[in-house]
């Protein structure tokens, strides 16, 4: 049959912090070949799935990813040339199978997540579809409400600010194209009141600002200031969304806030400090405030602060179907943050998505802080129908390739497009005010 897969190829790239990663091709019996690339994190929780790197420190110190490029050409090709790359589930098994680990250490999930976004792409190009109407059907229409990490701290900057990232939620734009120009303008807002106050305007990973603030707050307190030189109302038009990262100062037993020197805080002394600033700013969304490890925490937190915000869980969860239904056993979320990377497949992403919507949870697809300009994500976004994504701040473009590849797709769907608040951001505080 003209549409098998006739050939899978791998390349080493390098990804938006100049790390080796890998480039998957993809070419069908009738000849036409589609690509995909492999993000990768920094701030990554511990039972992600592994990212398979040489180890060699003579080339990219040791995080080259040539044995990976090895596995997809001689162990992973030779199992999926002649199948139908429209059996994506039937394919990820295959993957998952001839790895035989519980975490794809073995031939490493950067090198099965590349080949299975391939394989979701040529299938798509087979059956002459574009990719989030062939991953979604014919109901995939509802365009994401982008969180835009505009102030970065943790382990995405080297500067005086503990939580990772401050995000804007243009959540009041009547449509995806004027969301994103929201979000844009209140970044160029922040951008001037930084300089005015003498901070610096170079940005992190994920393209937001990294200034030497005098604590966490004050990136929150600048955030509302752009919002509103931007012209829009705080809250109404744009709210704020954080990922504190909590895992990366969470030592021995403690949050540390060593950073900002805030000194040490319990996990109740972090979820009081939480509550004191939803209390004054227009928080929408928490990811990430506790630790991995501190289940009961999160269900504390989400008893505390769930009727309120939604609470996502990341490293936690890691996308992981077995993480995600202990915490809706145990009420640790009412979120999941989605990265494809952190499970190593489309369909075990799909089915971490299936099960955060079947226990009512919202879910928001994400990028990680290593990207490409791969924007497989864009159209993973309207596919699931969730109506989030977290894709980085108004510049640097490995981020902005999948803001506009969602211009493209709200384009294209025209008068049947959808944009508005998903069901898991209806019922916050700010919504219902
Ligand atoms: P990462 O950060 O890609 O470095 O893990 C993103 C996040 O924590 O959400
Ligand atoms: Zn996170």
């Amino acid at each position: 049959m003209s549409r098998t897969i006739a050939s899978l190829r791998a390349d080493e790239i390098l990804d938006s912090r100049g790390n080796p990663t890998l480039r998957i091709h993809v070419t069908l019996e009738s000849g036409v070949t589609v690509s995909a690339s492999v993000p990768s994190g920094a701030s990554t929780g511990e039972n992600e799935a592994v990212e398979l790197r040489d180890g060699d420190s003579g080339r990219y110190g040791g995080k080259g990813v040539r044995t990976a490029v090895a596995n997809v050409e001689r162990e992973i090709a030779p199992r999926l040339i002649g199948l139908d790359p429209t059996s994506q589930a039937e394919i990820d098994r295959v993957m998952i199978a001839l790895d035989g680990t519980p975490n794809k250490s073995r031939l490493g999930a950067n090198a099965i997540l590349g080949v299975s976004m391939a394989v979701a792409r040529a299938a798509a190009a087979a059956v002459g579809l574009p990719l989030y109407a062939y991953l979604g059907g014919a109901g995939a229409r509802r365009l994401p409400i982008p969180q835009m990490n505009i102030l970065n701290g943790g382990k995405h900057a080297d500067n005086s600010v503990d939580f990772q990232e401050f995000m804007v939620v243009p959540l009041g734009a009547p449509t995806f194209a004027e969301a994103l120009r929201y979000g844009a303008e209140t970044f160029h807002a922040l951008a001037r009141i930084l300089k005015r106050k003498g901070y610096a305007t170079a940005v992190g990973d994920e393209g937001g600002f990294a200034p030497d603030l005098g604590s966490n707050e004050e990136a929150c307190e600048l955030i509302v200031e752009a919002v509103l030189a931007a012209g829009f109302a705080p809250g109404r038009d744009v709210a704020i969304a954080l990922d504190p990262a909590a895992s990366s100062f969470f030592v021995e037993g403690g949050y540390d806030l060593a950073r900002s020197k805030q000194g040490r805080k319990t996990s109740a002394g972090m979820t009081e400090l939480y509550r004191s600033w939803i209390d004054r700013y227009p928080i929408v969304s928490l990811e990430d405030g506790l630790a991995e490890t501190d289940w009961d925490g999160f269900a504390a937190q989400t008893a505390a602060l769930g009727g309120d915000i939604q609470i996502v869980g990341d490293d936690n969860f890691v996308t992981n179907t077995a993480f995600i239904a202990r915490g809706i056993a145990e009420r640790t979320a009412n979120a999941v943050l989605i990265k494809l990377n952190q499970i190593g497949t489309v369909t075990e992403t799909i089915d971490a998505v299936d099960l955060a919507r079947s226990a009512g949870w919202g879910f928001v697809i994400s990028h990680r802080s290593g990207e490409t300009e791969d924007t497989f994500i864009a159209d993973f976004a309207v596919a699931m129908g969730g109506g989030q994504i977290k894709t980085g701040s108004a510049c640097r473009s490995e981020r902005i390739a999948k803001y506009n590849r969602l211009l493209e797709i709200e384009r294209a769907l025209g008068k049947a497009s959808v944009f508005g608040l998903p069901a898991a951001l209806r019922r916050t505080r700010l919504a219902k005010e």
